[in-house]
């Protein structure tokens, strides 16, 4: 071993000195790393800066640490080297000049300088740079704020580590690369990022490396934002909402964390929920809901409103009308149809373009022609239904006057008088006397409608045998009708026998506008007086017409039974009105003729000449009566007052074995009698039936 060396140094030796020699005086020092001049090394390992150097023999070599000397040798001496005293515990010169640390510390990273000097000849050094690392052990990232805010400054995530010499660090969101930028800030140990937003959310990784270890770490960054405005959405979306539906109202915001919702109406805190669910609305649930959205962390909210409208129909259909006013010479169309939510919006486009109103509307318009018998439309909009109605004004048409007779609890006699004519808007009625206008008063009444007159008084007297004129008007025009009121009066009468010939039906009619209140049914002949035991005074033939039967006002017909077929009777019919008689009916006859006897017609048989002559003589007698018949006729006056004189009367008319019984009693109330013909009516085979019974007549 010592050989080996001696013989390697030897031949060192040898090589510079021949080279020297046959350089001449061109022999120099010369220094190389006999390495890499960069070393890295581990704290705490062992690593040598090694040299090589030629062209002297025996140089000094010096090691700078920084400039400063810390070790210096001359090669080959007995002496040890020099090595500065504090950091002997490190260094250690190697016999080839090469320097060693021994468990390298942290601080002995730094540029050393390998200088070789030899005197006579010059000096040359060299550069070593030496790393020295530690290995990076927990790594930890934390951020300030402890939460990023959409909308802040800055925010800051930074790294700290137990231990470990950084030679590179790399930052990474989601795994790309971050350069800096201007949304990003390097700083030592930490990234800044500029205006946090929301995108800025999600994983951050530092990679930190030395040539002797690696660590990469993350952090997930939430950056806190919102709430964003809230979004209200009605479902299903509607521009309204019939009473009864349902509909959810959403209100949905984003935001981290997820924003608190709150819904308000009227006021009231109605929910939590994001979704308002509102089953079978109804109007009072109609009107401006609020969300507002809270974000807990940030404190921030916002609030939105979405109005909700609630329909409901109008009840029923609109009602048109039409009315007078101002004094009967304008119109007012009215429509109306109320109720609804919202109130239905009413208009009549054929009178007006502009003017509307809403539930309840009414136009008033000048009267004229053209308006007469137009169909005038109201137009009725709501939301959920539109609507119309028809009001045709027209002026009143022609009419019948009305009229009716009664007896009122004083006694006196009633005369109503309607007169009504159809019209648009309802005709009022004036009414008038002769010339002058009828005013209300104990004896007239006019109602408060208009379209009736009352008149009162005790009997048929000058004082209601008058003219009286109605006239219907309304703003369009008018009608007018004269009533002459005529005293009791008979107009026409039949008589229907049975076949035979023992019941009889009378019947009779009135003008229309005479005043009646009964009637008086007379007779003469022997009537049914045999049968009569009790009363022997009316036993045998009446020649005189006796009342056998009294009817109310509105009877027209009567029958009379229990007639004996081979007799003669008479029988008229006196119209009566209180107490005042009108001119007697025609007098009927029924029963055998009085005029053919059996000796005539044994005359008839006897001879021709005979018969001729007796023929003649008939149709004289004829003639005679029927003139006689018609001379009775003409001689009509009335009010012929024959009441009280003639009050031959019965006590009930329903009992027949009581006719003929002579009283002296007024007149009962014709008007509460209550027979009526069919009350006393049987079978009559060949017999037509009287017209039926009228209460009251037109004219
Ligand atoms: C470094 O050198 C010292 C002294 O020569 C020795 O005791 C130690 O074991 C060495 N260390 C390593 C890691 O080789
Ligand atoms: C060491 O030297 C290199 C190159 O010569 C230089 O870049 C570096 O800054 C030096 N280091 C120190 C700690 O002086
Ligand atoms: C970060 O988020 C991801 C998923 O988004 C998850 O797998 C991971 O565990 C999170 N990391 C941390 C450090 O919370
Ligand atoms: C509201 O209605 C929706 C859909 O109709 C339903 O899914 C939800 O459960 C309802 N919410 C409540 C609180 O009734
Ligand atoms: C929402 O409605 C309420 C009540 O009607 C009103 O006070 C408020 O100003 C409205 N807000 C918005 C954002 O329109
Ligand atoms: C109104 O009159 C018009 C035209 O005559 C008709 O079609 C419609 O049915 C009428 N409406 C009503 C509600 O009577
Ligand atoms: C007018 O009034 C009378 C009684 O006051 C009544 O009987 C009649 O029916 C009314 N006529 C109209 C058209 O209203
Ligand atoms: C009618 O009645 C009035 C009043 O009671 C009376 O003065 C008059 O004489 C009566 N006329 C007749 C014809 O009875
Ligand atoms: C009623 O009118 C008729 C004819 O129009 C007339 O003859 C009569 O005298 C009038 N009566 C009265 C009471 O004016």
């Amino acid at each position: 071993m010592r050989v080996d060396e001696t013989l390697k140094l030897s031949a060192v030796f040898l090589y510079v000195f021949l080279s020297c020699t046959f350089k001449g005086t061109h022999c120099e020092l010369a220094v190389s790393p006999a390495g890499p001049p960069l070393v890295s090394a581990v704290a705490g390992s062992n690593v040598t800066l090694a040299v090589s150097f030629s062209g002297a023999p025996d140089p000094a070599v010096t090691w700078f640490m920084r400039n400063l000397p810390v070790v210096t040798w001359t090669v080959d001496s007995a002496n040890p080297p020099d090595i500065a005293e504090n950091r002997s515990n490190v260094l250690r010169l190697e016999k080839d000049g090469s320097l060693t640390f021994v468990n390298v510390p942290l601080e002995y990273t730094g540029n050393y300088t390998f200088e070789v000097t030899k005197s006579g000849i010059g000096k040359a050094s060299t550069v070593f740079e030496l790393k020295v690392f530690e290995i990076i052990q927990d790594v930890t990232l934390t951020t300030m704020p402890d939460f990023a805010i959409e909308g802040t400054e800055r925010f800051n995530i930074q790294y700290n580590m137990k231990q470990g010499v950084i030679e590179q660090q790399m930052w990474f969101f989601n795994d790309m690369e971050i350069k800096p930028n201007s949304d990003y800030l390097m700083e030592q140990r930490s990234l800044v990022i500029l205006e946090p937003t929301r995108s800025d959310s999600g994983r951050y990784s530092v990679s930190l490396t030395n040539p002797f270890s690696s660590v990469t770490t993350h952090i997930n960054v939430t950056v806190l934002y919102g709430p964003d405005e809230p979004i209200l959405e009605a479902h299903p979306a509607m521009s309204f909402y019939v009473v009864g539906d349902s509909v959810n109202l959403s209100c949905q915001a984003e935001g981290v964390p997820r924003p608190t919702v709150q819904w308000v109406f009227d006021g009231q805190n109605i929910s939590d929920k994001e979704v308002l669910n509102l089953t079978k609305v109804q109007t009072n649930q109609g009107g401006v809901y609020t969300c507002t959205v809270l974000n807990t962390l940030t404190k921030k909210q916002r609030q939105h409103n979405i109005s909700l409208n609630v329909y409901e129909r109008p009840a029923g259909s609109p009602l048109c009308s039409v009315q007078s006013v101002h004094n009967n010479t304008d119109l007012q169309y009215h429509c109306r149809w109320s109720g609804g939510t919202p109130e239905a919006q009413l208009h009549f486009p054929v009178l007006s373009s502009s003017s509307s109103g809403a539930g309840n509307f009414s136009l008033n318009i000048t009267a004229s022609d053209n308006l007469n018998g137009r169909l005038v439309t109201c137009m009725a909009n709501h939301p959920i239904e539109q609507n119309k109605c028809n009001v045709t004004a027209s002026s009143p048409v022609k009419f019948l006057p009305f009229m009716r007779t009664t007896i009122n609890l004083e006694g006196k006699i009633v005369v109503t008088i309607h007169c009504v004519s159809e019209a648009s808007p309802g005709a009022v009625v004036s009414w008038s006397k002769g010339s002058e206008a009828v005013t209300n008063g104990a004896a007239q009444q006019i109602s408060s409608n208009t379209t009736q007159l009352q008149i009162r008084y005790y009997n048929v007297s000058n004082f209601l045998l008058q003219n009286y004129t109605c006239t219907c008007s309304n703003p369009l025009g008018s009608q007018r009708r004269e009533i002459q009121l005529l005293g009791p009066t008979i107009s026409d009468s039949s008589l229907f026998p049975n076949q035979d010939g023992t019941i009889v039906t009378l019947t009779w009619e009135v003008p229309p506008t005479s005043i009646v209140t009964g009637f008086g049914i007379q007779m003469k002949g022997p009537g049914l007086l045999s049968r009569n035991l009790n009363d022997t005074k009316t036993k045998g033939r009446s020649n005189t017409f006796q009342t056998v039967l009294q009817k109310p006002g509105s009877a027209r017909s009567v029958d009379i039974f229990d007639l004996d077929p081979k007799m003669t009777y008479w029988i008229r019919i006196i119209p009566i009105a209180r107490m005042t008689e009108g001119e007697p009916s025609k007098v009927h006859r029924i029963g055998p003729g009085e005029g053919l006897s059996g000796p005539a017609i044994a005359g008839i048989a006897a001879g021709i000449p005979c018969s001729l002559v007796f023929l003649f003589l008939l149709a004289g007698f004829i003639y005679l009566c029927v003139d006689w018949y018609k001379n009775r006729h003409r001689q009509a006056r009335y009010p012929v007052s024959r009441a009280v004189e003639k009050a031959i009367t019965i006590q009930t008319d329903s009992t027949p074995h009581n006719l003929m019984h002579v009283g002296r009693k007024a007149p009962p109330d014709y008007n509460r009698l209550k027979l009526t013909p069919s009350e006393r009516s049987v079978a009559l085979p060949s017999f037509v039936p009287p017209p039926p019974v009228r209460v009251a007549t037109t004219v």
